[in-house]
């Protein structure tokens, strides 16, 4: 289908015509219930859109195109566990991941969730061992260093999530995660270790990836040349949907957390790729995320579109990015936890939706995949909130805040007042950036003329908040499932395939032909394009 013809998607071009009627200082000032009606909630997360350049017109028109691209539809066709990852011919059941034991989600004929809670079963047994000091490293110590090698969705969710419940880790253990094939990434997380109460945990959907193997092989050398072949069972763990490939690198398969073809890199950390998250918050803390998780889920499919908040939260992205041809969006979280959330959900969406084909094979004729990013507030104010105030690019914003401080050292006096610090600053920039200050507002108390435009904001910028009442392992899987839900949602409605990854091939195999033309004895003969041999070569004369 061609959505640019559809009437709904005609109106919405109308509506952008005009978006400059679209003013936040008069759509608060003509409706005093715009708050109250904008404000949902989903579990115990509170999303206020109010800020949100859309009125009632906008919103039903972006309901009528998520009717008209059959979202919900999609929604139950995902979950059933249909394939709609079509260019790779695979189910899409990250949803299985979290369904509770007795609900049935069935693919091929088989129901999928007894295998996920048997490998949750066993991801449980594992870390009370690792916890409990109960398994102990190959001189008869208990694990304190878990290692993590992974990259992409193998550590982004795992490493936020270690990050975000930082308060629910267990004392004795602690994760550190490596995941760029840069040496220094290893050589600066084993740099104090002692391989002795170190273990490795090898996160890999493919086993195929080559920084990631690069770096496990590199870790084995390090603690075979320290404690020797045999420590390698003790040390070694590995996760994986390839049970030949982590038996190839010598890792027992009875040391092997397993997960399916059908969870996406990006959709993974509530899988066996949460292993090491495990270990640090337990599996109690764990299945509590996952509870998180389910509410969403739940909330997703069951609740119409009007109120159904991550379907809303991706056509207001739509809105911005295709008809108001916003190419950014900043998510700032003001928790110093949740630092690591904007680079897992720069994958999360970003490789999702970063696509310029439909599903059928025919391009685009409109924008589509925001470009994501951001840093935890309020260290942004101080550096590029310059630009979203009064630079030239508007760029909508999501604000995530807790009503609770995640800080729970107890030793620094006056630490509590803190956190009403920094909540104000949340509410301020999110109030600065809708309402400004107009020159007329500022020359009442600016003496020198000359300053009232560089001191005037323009305002009408848009943001959503989202606040919930503090960061635990719940809310932490509430939230991540809500963006799991837009990121789709906005897939659907651009008909893309927001499963598949074609993007990142071509880098992968080009990097393939250069390793060896980096490193041959002699000069090698070099195909590429004029500068990239150019760069090899200056690469190679550097190097002698
Ligand atoms: O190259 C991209 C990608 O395939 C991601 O989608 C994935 O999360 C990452 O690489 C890691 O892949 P793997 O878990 O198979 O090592």
């Amino acid at each position: 289908m061609d959505i640019t013809m559809t009437d709904a998607w005609r109106a919405l071009c109308t509506h952008a015509e005009h978006s400059a009627d679209l003013e936040l200082r008069s759509l608060f000032a003509d409706d005093p219930e715009r708050v109250g009606r904008m404000t949902l909630s989903v579990g115990d997360l509170v999303v206020d859109l109010s800020k949100n350049r859309v009125n009632p017109a906008v919103l039903a028109d972006l309901i009528a195109l998520a009717e008209t691209t059959g979202v919900a539809d999609r929604a139950t066709a995902m979950m059933r566990g249909d394939r709609i990852n079509s260019t790779e011919d695979r189910a899409v059941l990250h949803t299985a991941l979290r369904a509770p034991m007795g609900q049935m989600v069935t693919l091929d004929g088989e129901d999928v969730v007894p295998g996920v809670h048997r490998v949750l079963a066993k991801m449980e047994a594992f870390t009370d061992r690792v916890r409990d000091g109960d398994w102990v490293g190959a001189t008869g110590i208990p694990i304190e260093t878990v290692v993590n090698i992974g990259i992409g969705g193998s550590d982004l969710g795992p490493v936020m999530a270690y990050e975000a419940l930082a308060a629910f880790r267990h004392p004795r253990i602690r994760c550190k995660f490596v995941s760029n094939v840069d040496g220094s990434d290893l050589a600066a997380a084993v740099s104090e270790l002692d391989p002795a109460t170190t273990m490795f945990v090898v996160s890999s959907k493919t086993f195929t990836t080559q920084e990631t193997l690069a770096n496990a092989q590199s870790a084995r050398r390090w603690l075979v040349d320290r404690l020797g072949d045999d420590a390698v069972a003790k040390h070694f763990v590995a996760v994986s949907t390839n049970a030949d490939a982590v038996a190839g690198f010598g890792i027992d398969t009875a040391n092997m957390f397993d997960f399916w073809d059908w969870v996406g890199g990006r959709y993974s950390m509530d899988s066996a790729i949460g292993l090491s998250l495990m270990l640090a918050i337990g599996a109690e803390a764990f299945s509590e995320m996952l509870d998180g998780f389910r509410i969403v889920d739940d909330h997703f499919v069951t609740t119409p579109l009007s109120e159904n908040v991550p379907a809303l939260l991706g056509l207001i992205e739509v809105w911005y990015r295709t008809f108001c041809d916003l190419p950014t969006r900043a998510v700032l979280p003001y928790s110093r936890y949740l630092h690591r959330f904007p680079a897992y959900l720069q994958q999360l969406d970003m490789e999702s939706n970063g696509k310029r084909v439909r599903l059928d094979g025919e391009p685009v004729t409109y924008e589509t995949g925001p470009i994501i990013w951001g840093e935890a507030g309020t260290n942004g104010q101080h550096s590029f909130h310059q630009l979203l105030h009064q630079g030239t690019t508007v760029v909508p914003t999501d604000f995530i805040v807790m009503s609770a401080p995640d800080h729970t050292n107890d030793q620094l006096t006056g630490v509590e007042a803190h956190h009403d610090l920094l909540v104000a600053n949340c509410l301020a920039q999110s109030e600065a950036l809708a309402f400004g200050k107009t020159a007329a507002e500022v020359a009442a108390t600016e003496t020198n003329p000359a300053l009232v435009s560089h001191r005037t904001f323009p305002g009408n910028r848009p943001s959503t908040t989202i606040m919930a009442p503090s960061l635990t392992p719940s809310v932490l899987g509430q939230l991540v499932a809500l963006y799991e839900h837009q990121v789709f949602t906005q897939g659907v409605v651009w008909g893309l395939n927001s499963f598949d990854q074609w993007g990142v091939e071509l880098g992968k195999v080009l990097a393939a032909a250069i390793i060896p033309e980096l490193a041959a004895d002699h000069e090698p003969a070099l195909n590429h394009d004029a500068s990239t041999n150019a760069l090899i070569r200056r690469y190679r004369a550097m190097r002698k």
